[in-house]
């Protein structure tokens, strides 16, 4: 089927970049949170972030007023309905997405196929518990959305040829490039990166090195963007630990064991740059 329209649960640092690249791209999108606070945000956020790349000379400021005049926001995931494709970047909590999927499925036309932007959770079990398996995928976009190039599409085990077909055409229209990955816990990306960041929390519980020093380390001698502990900040350490759960319960191999560092950090509410405060001291 032809993809033109694009429903997204959750206005998120994932919601919004997500909305941002499809609305670029020519879709119809309509945003959907329960917070009108956080759907305004994510319209500024979005106006901000295109302008920046008005501002490199990446777009023209044409193409972003027609991105901001393709995105609709909404409180009612129900206006969801008519969406040809559904994107769920909601909190990485089961429970929360289950309900969101049960709550739209009735009113979503038959051919509508179902994504979940989750980094971890099991795309066959999230699927299972949808009217539709077999148009059902993990669509995992990388932050920040606009930048980063590679999109994982996960197949869960009912997943058919036609919607992985379909969404590699999506990618290709994003300008992306598909990793397909099979369905196990944190697929690929989320494999590597979060035993590299939990094991750099370690080095400082251990006072191996201290954050500057850690951070230093992979970035002038491994050539990383960002060092590790930034990016656990930047990437939000809440959700940093609960891939490590996912990982260290889906695999039941003491090697992903979440740092006892990290989950106090996320018992504290130092949960990164969205609460100013993590590794570092945004405030
Ligand atoms: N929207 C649009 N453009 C953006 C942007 C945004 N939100 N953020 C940055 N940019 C653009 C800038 O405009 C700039 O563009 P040009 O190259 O055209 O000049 C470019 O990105 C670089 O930005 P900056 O110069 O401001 O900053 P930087 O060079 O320090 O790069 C960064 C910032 C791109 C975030 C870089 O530090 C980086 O790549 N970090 C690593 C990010 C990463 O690893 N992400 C994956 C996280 S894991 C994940 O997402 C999976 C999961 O499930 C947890």
């Amino acid at each position: 089927m032809t993809i033109k329209s694009v429903g997204i649960v959750g206005a998120g640092q994932m919601g919004n970049g997500i909305a941002h690249v499809f609305a670029l791209a020519g879709y119809d999108v309509l945003l959907a949170d329960i917070s009108q606070e956080s759907l305004d945000k994510a319209m500024s956020l979005i106006d901000r972030n295109l302008e920046r790349q008005v501002s490199r000379e990446k777009i023209s400021a044409a193409d972003k007023a027609s991105a901001m005049g393709r995105i609709r926001t909404t409180l009612t995931l129900t206006d969801l309905g008519p969406s040809d494709l559904i994107i769920e970047a909601a909190t990485e909590r089961e429970t929360v997405k289950q309900a969101i999927f049960e709550d739209l499925q009735p009113h979503l036309k038959p051919e509508t196929i179902l994504t979940s932007n989750t980094s971890s959770i099991s795309i066959t079990r999230l699927a299972s518990r949808t009217d539709r398996p077999e148009k059902f995928m993990g669509f995992h976009f990388m932050n920040p959305v606009p930048v980063m190039q590679l999109v994982e599409l996960i197949r869960g085990i009912a997943t058919d040829e036609t919607t992985y077909k379909t969404l590699l055409g999506v990618v290709e229209s994003l300008g992306k490039t598909a990793a397909s990955a099979e369905d196990f816990p944190a697929f690929i990306v989320n494999r590597i990166l979060m035993p590299m960041i939990n094991e750099a929390v370690y080095t400082l519980y251990e006072g191996v090195g201290n954050v500057k020093s850690i951070d230093e380390s992979m970035k002038l001698g491994a050539n990383h963007p960002m060092g590790p502990l930034e990016l656990a900040d930047f990437i939000g350490l809440d959700t940093c630990l609960a891939i490590m759960n996912v990982l260290h319960d889906g695999l039941a191999d003491t090697k992903y064991r979440p740092c006892p560092l990290l989950t106090k950090y996320v018992e504290a509410g130092w949960l990164g740059r969205k609460t100013k405060r993590g590794f570092y001291d945004y405030r």
